[in-house]
């Protein structure tokens, strides 16, 4: 059982949800990125764990070098080896590895409004549907129009709570490019575009309240992650 955010990481070496949906996620990546507009492509990621998903995307990416951003993680350890990638990718001067608080609108500024808003393993981890209505609410601070929004969501106990999220995001005029569940049946990973015409952002706004714990998931039944 994992302990620290550190040690969920390890579960990607083990377990087949995780593994099938990084897969996806960067599928869902890789396919914004194409359909970006020639030039500059900003990404922000929210507690971006070590950047897995977007660094093992651009890796073999032929417009990795487009794109610019800022990755927020934090854990020290998970935002080193996330630093540590970005410069053995060669990337040190495009991406930005920040040991910071996602929740915190400060740190987006200078990079938002964004192309590409990764908010993965983050929906599992907030307290009620009111935190995610307010998440998805807050993400037109970061989200330029008709920019990508990819996210994930663990089922359990028999509930779709991606069917939530889905419904959501559409209720906050974003409207949905692609869906699927991972092939294990259980975890949801979306990814939605925004048609809003975006919204200013301040200083010092919570955007969410990250509530989760890592030693919640267990990889047969719980995986609300
Ligand atoms: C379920 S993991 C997902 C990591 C990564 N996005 C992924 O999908 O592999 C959740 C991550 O959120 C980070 N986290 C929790 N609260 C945070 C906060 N307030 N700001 C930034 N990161 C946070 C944790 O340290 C952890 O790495």
């Amino acid at each position: 059982m994992a302990k620290t955010w550190f040690e969920w990481h390890d579960l990607y070496n083990t377990e087949p949800k995780l593994q099938q949906r990084l897969q996806i996620v960067r599928e869902y990546i890789w396919n914004a990125i194409d359909a970006s507009p020639p030039g500059k492509i900003r990404v922000v990621s929210l507690c971006a764990g070590d950047g897995r998903d977007l660094l093992g995307t651009l890796a073999s990416h032929p417009r990795k070098n487009d794109v610019y951003g800022r990755l927020v993680e934090l854990n020290p350890q998970l935002a080193d080896r996330g630093k540590a990638s970005v410069e053995s990718a060669g990337l040190s001067n495009q991406l930005e590895f920040i040991n910071g608080d996602a929740s915190n609108s400060s740190n987006y500024i200078g990079v938002a409004p964004a192309d590409i808003v990764i908010v993965c393993g983050i929906f599992g981890n907030l307290a009620d549907e009111a935190e995610l209505r307010r998440l998805i609410g807050n993400l037109p601070l970061l989200a330029k129009k008709g920019s990508f929004a990819l996210w994930t969501r663990g089922h359990s106990d028999g509930v779709a709570y991606s069917d939530t999220v889905r419904r959501v995001f559409q209720e906050k005029e974003f409207e949905e490019v692609n869906f699927q569940l991972t092939l294990t049946g259980d975890m949801g990973v979306g990814v939605h575009r925004y048609l809003g015409e975006g919204l200013p952002l301040a200083e010092n706004q919570q955007l969410f309240e990250f509530s989760g714990v890592p030693d919640k998931y267990r990889s047969v039944s719980i995986a609300a992650n």
